[in-house]
C-alpha cells in the first residue's frame, strides 16, 4: 500500500513536471546594481516570491522585490527606511563600500525575517541586524532591527529553522554556525562547519533541508571572475558537511560568456513546486573592464531530484525554464522594475520609493512641489559636492543628491532644471555616479567671468576619476549658458546608446530642438575601482561647493527611459 501510494505520488509529480512547459526569459531579472540576491516563496502570500539585494550606503536600503511569475518584478518595500533604524549609516568613515551587505530573507509563521550585516571598515566588526515584518508591502511595518550577537565576527548571515524549532545562523568565511535566540539576539559559540572546496572567500551561506539531508550552499572564489557556487550536505544542521564531488555547481570562470562573476546563490520553489535559483552576475564578458551596472540578479531553473544534488542551469542572457503563468497581481505602489520614470513632482506627491540617497539624507534639503515652484523638486545646495575630500564627514557635511539605479544598458535620462545662481561656485545638475570618487557630472555652475568682475553661469561636463587607478578623465567641457537659454528651465540629459559610453547634452526645456551635445565619457569611469561591489546610479544634485551660496535648484519633468539591454556579446533586446 505504502509503495503504491509512493508510486502514485511519483507519478503525479512526473506528470506535473511533464505538463509544465518551458518558456523563454531573459537575464538579468533584476537589472542594475542588485547583488547578493536572497529569495523566498511564500504560499500564504499567494506564492509570491520575495527577493532582497545588498544596498551598501543607499538609503532607503535592503529593498524587497516581489514577483508571482518570476518575470515581472515590483519593489515591495525597503526594510531599511528610517534613519533611526541604523544611525551608523551616517557615522561611517566615508569609505564607499560600507553599509548593508548581503542579506537573507526568510518567512516563518506569518513573519518575514530579513537578516543582514552592517559593515564599516574602521574596526571591521560587522553588526548583524534582523529586520522583521508581517507586511512586506509596507515600509513602516519593518521593525527596528534586533542586533544579533556575531561571535564569528563575520558577514553574510543566513537563518535556518530546524525541525525542533532551533534557529541556526550561519555566516562567512569558512562557514560558521551558531544557535540564535530571535527574542534576545543571543548567539552561541560558533562551530566551523565547512571551509568550502579550498577556494578563497567561502561566504554567502544558505541552509536548506530536503529529503534526508541538510544542504549548505555557499559562494567561493571571491565575487570577481573566479566566483562560483558550491554545495555540501550532511545529516544534521550543525554538520559534519561533506562537499559534493562535482563542485562547483555553478560558475562562469574560465569561460568567454558575457555574464561573468556568477555566484552567491539562493534557491527557492515556485507555486508549481519547480526549483529556481538566483545568483549575482556581471555583464562584462571575461575582459571585465566595463560593467557600470555592477553585480546584478540573474535567475535560472534548478533540477533537484529526490535525494540528489541540485543541478543549476548555467547563466546566459536568454534562458528557458518552466516559468509560472504570467501574473502581475502584486499590491502596493512600488515601482515595476522595467517601467520608466516619468515623474512630475505634483503637489502632494511623494518621491518614488525606488529612488534613494547616498546615506540617509538631510531631508530639509529636498522639497516636492514647494508653493512658489509647483511641480518641481526643490533641492537646496549641499555644503559638499559629489566628490568626497579627505576631510569629508558624512554626519556633518550635507550632500544634496537623489538618484535611481542605471537599470538598462541603453537609456535616456533627462531632467529639467531651473537655477538662477548668484554667488561663485553655486552648482546644480545631473550625475552618473558610482562613488564619491567616480562620477560624471553635467551641471550649471556659476563661475567668474575671465576678467573676474562678475559670475557667469556655465554648462560644465566633468568627471571625477580619483577612485580608479589609471583612469583618465575626459577633458572638462565648460561653455557659458547661452543668453537665450537663461531664466528658464534647461533640459539636461545623460544617455547611453552603446554599452561603453555615456552621451551628455542640454537644451532649453521649451525648445528641445536646440539640443547641444556637450560630450561623452567612458562607462569604464563608473565600473569597479572604489566601487567594486556597487553599481551606477544617476540623479540630480545641488551644491555650493563649500561656499556661501544658498540658491536652490528646481528640478522638474524627470524622465528615465530604459531603451535596451545587452544580454550577450552581440545581442540586444528592447526593454
Ligand atoms: C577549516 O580551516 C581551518 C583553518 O585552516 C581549520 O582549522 C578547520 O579545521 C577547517 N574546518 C573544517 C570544517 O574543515
Ligand atoms: C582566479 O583563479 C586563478 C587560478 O585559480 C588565480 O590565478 C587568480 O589569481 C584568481 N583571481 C582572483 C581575482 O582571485
Ligand atoms: C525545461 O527546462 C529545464 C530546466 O532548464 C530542463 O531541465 C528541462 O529539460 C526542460 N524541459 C524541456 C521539455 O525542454
Ligand atoms: C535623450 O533625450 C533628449 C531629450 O529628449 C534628446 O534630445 C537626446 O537626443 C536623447 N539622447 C540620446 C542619445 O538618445
Ligand atoms: C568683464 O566681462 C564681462 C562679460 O564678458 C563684461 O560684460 C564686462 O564688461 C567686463 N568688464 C570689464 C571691466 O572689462
Ligand atoms: C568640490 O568641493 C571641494 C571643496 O569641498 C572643492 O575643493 C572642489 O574644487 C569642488 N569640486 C568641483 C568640481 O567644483
Amino acid at each position: 500500500m505504502l509503495s503504491s501510494l509512493a508510486l502514485l505520488a511519483t507519478g503525479l509529480a512526473s506528470l506535473a513536471q511533464a505538463q509544465s512547459q518551458n518558456s523563454t526569459f531573459y537575464n538579468p531579472v533584476l537589472p542594475g546594481w542588485n547583488s547578493d540576491p536572497s529569495c523566498v516563496t511564500v504560499p500564504e502570500w499567494d506564492f509570491t516570491t520575495f527577493c532582497t539585494t545588498s544596498s551598501f550606503l543607499m538609503f532607503p536600503g535592503a529593498p524587497v522585490y516581489a514577483t508571482k511569475d518570476l518575470q515581472h518584478w515590483k519593489l515591495a518595500s525597503n526594510a531599511l527606511n528610517r534613519p533611526e533604524q541604523l544611525p551608523e549609516l551616517n557615522l561611517n568613515q566615508g569609505n564607499q563600500n560600507e553599509g548593508i551587505w548581503a542579506s537573507t530573507i526568510r518567512y516563518r509563521e506569518g513573519v518575514f525575517y530579513l537578516i543582514t550585516s552592517y559593515v564599516q571598515f574602521y574596526d571591521w566588526g560587522p553588526m548583524i541586524l534582523l529586520f522583521t515584518t508581517t507586511d512586506p508591502y509596507d515600509d513602516a511595518s519593518w521593525s527596528q532591527p534586533l542586533i544579533i550577537e556575531n561571535p564569528a565576527n563575520d558577514i553574510d548571515p543566513d537563518l535556518f529553522w530546524d525541525f525542533d524549532g532551533t534557529v541556526y545562523m550561519s555566516v562567512a568565511a569558512g562557514i560558521y554556525i551558531s544557535e540564535v535566540d530571535l527574542e534576545t539576539g543571543a548567539a552561541t559559540d560558533p562551530i566551523r562547519v565547512w571551509n568550502g572546496t579550498g577556494d578563497r572567500n567561502p561566504e554567502g551561506p544558505h541552509i536548506f533541508h530536503k529529503d534526508d539531508y541538510y544542504y549548505l550552499l555557499i559562494g567561493e572564489g571571491g565575487t570577481e571572475l573566479n566566483h562560483s557556487v558550491t554545495i555540501a550536505r550532511g545529516e544534521s544542521a550543525t554538520g559534519p558537511y561533506y562537499g559534493y564531488e562535482n563542485n562547483p555547481i555553478q560558475t562562469a570562470r574560465f569561460t568567454d560568456w558575457y555574464f561573468q562573476t556568477v555566484g552567491h546563490a539562493d534557491l527557492f520553489q515556485d507555486r508549481n513546486g519547480n526549483w529556481w535559483g538566483a545568483s549575482l552576475a556581471t555583464r562584462s564578458g571575461p575582459e571585465w573592464e566595463i560593467f557600470p551596472m555592477g553585480r546584478e540578479t540573474v535567475l535560472y531553473a534548478v533540477t533537484w531530484e529526490e535525494g540528489e544534488w541540485p543541478i543549476l542551469d548555467p547563466v546566459y542572457g536568454e534562458m528557458t525554464g518552466p516559468l509560472p503563468a504570467t501574473n502581475m497581481d502584486i499590491p502596493g505602489d512600488g515601482h515595476w522594475i522595467t517601467d520608466p520614470d516619468e515623474v512630475d513632482f505634483e503637489p502632494g506627491s511623494s518621491l518614488p520609493r525606488h529612488w534613494g540617497y547616498w546615506r540617509p539624507p538631510h531631508t530639509d534639503l529636498f522639497e516636492v512641489s514647494p508653493e512658489d515652484h509647483p511641480n518641481t523638486l526643490r533641492i537646496s545646495p549641499g555644503s559638499v559636492n559629489l566628490t568626497a575630500t579627505a576631510d569629508y564627514v558624512p554626519a556633518e557635511d550635507t550632500l544634496a543628491f537623489i538618484a535611481r539605479k542605471q537599470s538598462a544598458t541603453a537609456f535616456n535620462f533627462t531632467v529639467d532644471v531651473e537655477f538662477e545662481p548668484t554667488l561663485a561656485n553655486e552648482e546644480a545638475g545631473i550625475t552618473v555616479f558610482l562613488t564619491q570618487l567616480q562620477h560624471i557630472d553635467l551641471s550649471i555652475v556659476n563661475l567668474p567671468a575671465c576678467n573676474g568682475t562678475r559670475n557667469i553661469p556655465r554648462l560644465r561636463l566633468r568627471a571625477e576619476v580619483s577612485g580608479k587607478v589609471d583612469e583618465v578623465a575626459p577633458e572638462e567641457v565648460l561653455i557659458p549658458v547661452p543668453r537665450s537659454w537663461r531664466s528658464a528651465p534647461i533640459r539636461l540629459s545623460a544617455a547611453a546608446v552603446t554599452d561603453t559610453e555615456y552621451v551628455f547634452g542640454a537644451a532649453p526645456a521649451a525648445r528641445p530642438e536646440e539640443y547641444v551635445e556637450l560630450g561623452t565619457a567612458s562607462a569604464r569611469i563608473t565600473s569597479g575601482g572604489s566601487g567594486p561591489f556597487t553599481g551606477t546610479i544617476m540623479g540630480a544634485y545641488a551644491t555650493n561647493n563649500g561656499g556661501q551660496g544658498e540658491t536652490p535648484a528646481y528640478f522638474s519633468r524627470w524622465r528615465y527611459h530604459q531603451v535596451a539591454q545587452k544580454i550577450d556579446h552581440d545581442t540586444w533586446i528592447p526593454v
